[in-house]
């Protein structure tokens, strides 16, 4: 007879933190090939180039918060596969900044990259060429906080740990969870519609963001920082900035739904036979769990070869195939542990688990999500990684990490899929030492036609940044693409804002 485990429960925020920012450090010390290099198809646009006189007149606007010497940590993205070549880094505090420094820019057709956190995966970030970077950084002030009706107003560079931290002071939480957010920003997140752990539970940030206000490329400031619930006044405009990753405005400020903090949190964390037996776990932790299920998460084998042979993880239980993490959270701790504890006795009695492990103290629960939150971290270790972040449906999700092990073979030193399964959404990571172009070429576009032939989403939850922006046909009709460049133009009209990401060249 297999038993469960007991041990104990919650708060990432913390070790987060220092996680992300240690490895961030790190991984910011080898230097990298310029991406005009890597990607020589990319051409510079008839942008201007910055001036000592420029420098001169950021300095007037923002004094002592210009910087223009050790500018690689502004210039290299999170998975170190991007460097581009900025000379300037400016970091406003105030909307009003803002505005200054994007008329000025505008003006002169300087081209400039929005920069909250830089823990986007998809080289969005980080400047291609010499754009300027324009980092929120210092814009990190709570403005105001509703708690009768939960409602946050902040400005966009708020750390989502340090935002958490504040909130649970008022016994309320943010409905983003993700394993960046000690260092990801608001405005960051909402600029990449950020999906992560909790998107299960609370929807994605177009349901949460109740208001934001955004700077136009001209330097108008777009006030649609409202707070209400409700509010169907004419377009929602709010949401052409959400996931529109820098290319439409600079979102200066945010306003989010917070839901109550739950008071009691549990995690189980399974063994699995095969990838069916996962999606048969998921169906009954629907049913059986009901409102209380918070995250549903999956990852292979290889994952945890990962977390045990980079991350120095131990994984409570070993030997399957698959392996899922299942957290619950409600405000009446013994209902919920009756639920989950009744779930896993159903599904070890019908033989869909064998081995398991239960957790409801902090410092368990920490221990166990570390094992699914700390892969991204885990497979640099490796040396380059390949990300791709897709949707699939449920029947076919896991096939393509197996075709993709097929395809590749010794190419690569592994080839590793976990994910969001609870939104059918797959990470799908493959590792070499360093890049190669043959791997790639091995890659793309075949895993894009893979996806489109299934009906999927090319990018789930990271967005197209520079890496994905010429597969936007893999999940967009042209007629689509069409508007969303109209769009851009309206917006942009000298396209300064974040060139070369998102949508293919004009
Ligand atoms: P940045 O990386 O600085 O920027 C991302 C994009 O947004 C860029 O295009 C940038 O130009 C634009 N941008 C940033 N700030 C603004 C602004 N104020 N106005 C306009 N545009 C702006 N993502 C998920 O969706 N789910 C996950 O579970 C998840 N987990 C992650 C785990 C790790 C360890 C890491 C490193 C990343 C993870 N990500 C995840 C990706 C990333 O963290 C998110 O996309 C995050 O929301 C980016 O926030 P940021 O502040 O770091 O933005
Ligand atoms: C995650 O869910 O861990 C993140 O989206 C990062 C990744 O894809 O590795
Ligand atoms: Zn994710």
């Amino acid at each position: 007879m297999n038993t469960f485990t007991r041990c104990c429960a919650l708060n990432r925020t913390k070790f987060h933190r220092t996680v992300l920012n240690r490895q961030f450090q790190t991984t910011t010390r080898r230097l990298l090939e310029l991406t005009s290099v890597r990607y020589p198809n990319v051409k510079r646009g008839n942008y201007g180039i910055v001036k000592d006189s420029d420098v001169s007149e950021f300095e007037r606007l923002i004094p002592g918060r210009v910087l223009t010497d050790s500018l690689e940590g502004y210039n290299i993205d999170w998975l170190k596969t991007c460097r581009g070549a900025s000379q300037v880094v400016l970091r406003p505090k105030s909307t009003e900044e803002v505005s200054a420094i994007l008329k000025y820019c505008n003006e002169r057709k300087l081209a400039v990259v929005p920069q909250g956190g830089n823990t986007g995966l998809v080289g969005g970030s980080v400047p291609v060429f010499d754009e300027i970077v324009i980092s929120t950084q210092l814009m990190n002030k709570i403005i105001s906080l509703d708690e009768t009706s939960g409602t946050l107003v902040c400005q966009a560079g708020c750390v989502l740990a340090t935002v958490e931290d504040y909130l649970s002071n008022y016994k309320l939480t943010i409905p983003v969870d993700l394993g960046a957010k000690g260092s990801c920003h608001i405005g960051g997140n909402v600029a990449t519609n950020a999906g992560g752990i909790r998107l299960l539970r609370y929807g994605s940030l177009h349901g949460n963001v109740l208001g934001l206000e955004a700077v136009l490329a001209s330097g108008e400031v777009v006030d649609c920082l409202s707070t209400l619930r409700k509010d169907n006044t004419g377009y929602d405009l709010k949401q052409l900035f959400v996931g529109s990753e820098g290319t439409l405005g600079i979102i200066t400020a945010v306003s989010l739904n917070c839901p109550q903090k739950p008071q009691a949190v549990s995690v189980a964390f399974l063994g699995c036979e095969s990838f069916q037996t996962v999606l048969d776990i998921f169906k009954e932790s629907r049913h059986q769990l009901g409102e209380v299920l918070s995250a549903f998460e999956f990852m292979d084998t290889q994952s945890m070869t990962v977390a045990k042979d980079n991350l120095r993880l131990n994984s409570p239980i070993t030997d399957f195939p698959f392996y899922v993490l299942i957290e619950t959270s409600g405000s009446i701790g013994k209902h919920d542990e009756e639920k989950l504890n009744q779930f896993l006795e159903n599904v070890m009695s019908s033989g869909l688990v064998q081995d398991g492990t239960v957790a409801t103290e902090p410092t368990k629960i920490q221990n166990i999500w570390s094992l699914r939150e700390r892969l991204a971290e885990g497979l640099l270790h490796d040396g380059y990684c390949y990300k791709y972040d897709v949707s699939l449906p449920l029947p076919s999700f896991y096939d393509l990490v197996e075709a993709m092990r097929e395809r590749l073979g010794t190419m690569v030193t592994r080839v590793v899929g976990y994910g969001h399964v609870g939104d059918g959404n797959l990470h799908l990571n493959m590792t070499s030492p360093e890049y190669s172009t043959e791997v790639m070429a091995k890659i793309e576009p075949y895993l894009y036609d893979w996806v489109a032939d299934k009906k999927g989403s090319i990018s789930a939850e990271h967005g197209l940044g520079f890496k994905k922006r010429d597969f936007i046909y893999h999940s967009k009709s042209k007629s689509a693409v069409v508007l969303m460049k109209e769009i851009k133009k309206t917006f942009d009209p000298n396209m300064i804002l974040n060139p070369y990401k998102v949508l293919p060249d004009f």
